[in-house]
């Protein structure tokens, strides 16, 4: 059965644990000049988006490249999918060319029309609602800090907007069992029915208002942007709305001793956070953003069986 990633729930423990460890072994090969394995056989992958990326698109697109493959590029724009095609033809079309779909737009629910007639794994590259693939590389960069300690004994803080980062963060630690204190000002909360069903799985996860009280004792502090790509129009509302809800310095104080601080980037320094905490010892925002190449090649390793 063709296996798609959609949403963080998509995998299990055991699933996480052999990607993680195949990233760790990936890394550590392509930090030696190991960069190239045969694994895809010269058979393509897509990419889609509807939605400007940076890392995403250039870590699937050295992913796919390093693994044997080859990586197609499609601005939603330019494809037929903006001119109405309906999803579940686009997805049998793409099927017969490539071997993957990595696919970043707006509604969780096109990812699934797409899924439901797909004979290849779709791969969520962020919605509105998720953004598992960072999420996959955020625990990933994690683990590392953690030096052997257990992930579920862990206190995760998230501090801002409750949106797709932390609504993907939520479903991690319903995956997991760690901890997760998170602070949204109010009408800013995550998706009621993903914080409902994560809390009937981990009772530790938490929807405070008071940043310092998210982050008392966390060992990682999370935020995101203000106003995330679907939201720009909402931007003047939104930085009125979140005052008080920075990651500085005195923020980062309360946390638990050595407690790093992530952001899935891009940032807006001085608004969601400061310059200090982004440019600090503690922040490891530049090997999230390195981690999104290790942890998806193991994915699509994963994913995509061998020939
Ligand atoms: N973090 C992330 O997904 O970045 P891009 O929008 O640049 O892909
Ligand atoms: N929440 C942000 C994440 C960007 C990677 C957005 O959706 O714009």
């Amino acid at each position: 059965m063709t296996k798609h990633y959609i949403t963080f729930r998509d995998l299990s423990v055991d699933e996480y644990d052999h990607i993680f460890a195949r990233a760790k072994k990936l890394k550590a090969e392509r930090l030696r000049g190991q960069h190239l394995r045969p694994h895809l056989g010269g058979r393509s992958v897509a990419l889609v988006f509807a939605k400007p990326s940076t890392r995403t698109r250039v870590s699937f697109d050295c992913a796919i490249s390093e693994l044997g493959g080859n990586c197609v590029l499609i601005n939603l724009a330019d494809s037929q999918i903006s001119r109405g095609e309906p999803p579940s033809h686009t997805a049998r079309v793409l099927s017969r060319y490539v071997s993957g779909l990595v696919y970043r737009t707006y509604q969780e629910s096109e990812l699934r029309e797409l899924a439901a007639s797909a004979t290849i794994p779709v791969v969520n590259a962020l919605t509105n609602q998720q953004h598992p693939c960072q999420v996959l590389a955020d625990l990933f960069t994690f683990v590392e800090n953690l030096d052997g300690r257990p992930l579920e004994k862990q206190l995760v803080a998230w501090v801002g907007d409750g949106h797709n980062m932390a609504n993907t963060w939520i479903e991690a630690a319903a995956v997991f069992g760690f901890g997760l204190n998170l602070a949204c000002p109010e009408g800013h909360d995550p998706d009621p029915a993903i914080l409902k069903r994560a809390q009937a799985d981990n009772p530790r996860v938490r929807l405070v208002r008071s940043p310092a009280e998210a982050v008392a004792g966390a060992g990682a502090v999370n935020t995101d942007v203000f106003a995330s790509m679907d939201q720009t129009h909402e931007r003047d509302k939104r930085m009125l709305d979140f005052r008080g809800y920075q990651v500085d310095s005195a923020l980062m104080a309360r946390a638990a001793p050595g407690a790093i601080f992530m952001h899935c980037l891009p940032a807006h320094p001085g608004e969601e956070v400061t310059d200090e905490v982004l440019e600090s010892p503690a922040s490891v925002i530049f090997d999230e953003a390195e981690n999104r190449l290790h942890a998806q090649k193991a994915l699509l390793e994963y994913l995509i069986p061998p020939l």
